[in-house]
């Protein structure tokens, strides 16, 4: 089968593009990471990926007069790469409702909470706050509201005695690492289908999830 052909926008470390790169290593994998462009130089993971082989780019926002001017840029490099899907891992620029359309169902985002809760930032500082027996994280398709749309994935940790955010978040962060491959993986080899902005995978109600 052929391998879909994915671009992953960064904007930080790039531990979750690292799990992508280390899945799609695989050969049996649905996908193949093309690209990876950050939105700063800055971006630490644009060295991980470049160690692993990838072409990249950065795309700096702040040389853009206006967001639809840096996201005509972020397209046109999205497509020179014939880009099927996008995968944001840490991208923390907010996208218009035109590009997020014309990516609609072929862009999907991880998010360190299990969704709908806790959208936004601060994520386990408010989860801790909130007093919480599970945290946890959720790879859903992109939809114009942060933080929306259909749910592939979501993987529960649990909250233990005595953490804080750090160390809450360090223990979500290794769930993030499975539960990303897995979700491009299902969306790749055409297992999910949107219904309703349900996702439908393998025909059954989203999201799968790991314990
Ligand atoms: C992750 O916690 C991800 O869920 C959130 O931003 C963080 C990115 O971390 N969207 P990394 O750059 O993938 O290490």
């Amino acid at each position: 089968m052929a391998r879909r052909r994915v671009a992953v926008l960064i904007s930080g470390r790039g531990s979750n593009m690292q799990a992508l790169i280390d899945a799609a290593a695989r050969p049996d994998y649905p996908a193949e990471i093309v690209r990876v462009v950050a939105n700063v130089p800055e971006a630490g993971g644009l060295a991980r990926a470049a160690a692993a082989g990838i072409a990249t780019e950065t795309i700096d926002h702040r040389k853009f007069p206006d967001r639809p001017a840096f996201e005509a840029a972020l397209d046109a490099s999205l497509r020179a790469c014939d880009t099927e899907l996008v995968c944001l891992a840490g991208f923390m620029r907010l996208l218009t409702p035109g590009f997020v359309e014309a990516w609609r169902d072929r862009m999907i985002n991880i998010h360190p909470s299990l969704l709908p809760k806790f959208p936004g930032l601060d994520t386990h500082a408010r989860a801790l706050q909130a007093g919480e027996r599970l945290a946890g994280c959720t790879v859903h398709f992109v939809r114009p509201v942060m933080d929306s749309g259909p749910l592939l994935v979501q993987a529960e940790v649990p909250v233990e005695p005595g953490d804080d955010e750090h160390r809450l978040a360090a223990r979500v962060l290794q769930a993030e690492h499975r539960a990303y491959p897995l979700a491009l993986a299902l969306v790749a080899s055409g297992r999910v289908q949107v219904a309703g902005e349900q996702a439908l995978i393998d025909g059954q109600p989203g999201p799968i999830r790991l314990h």
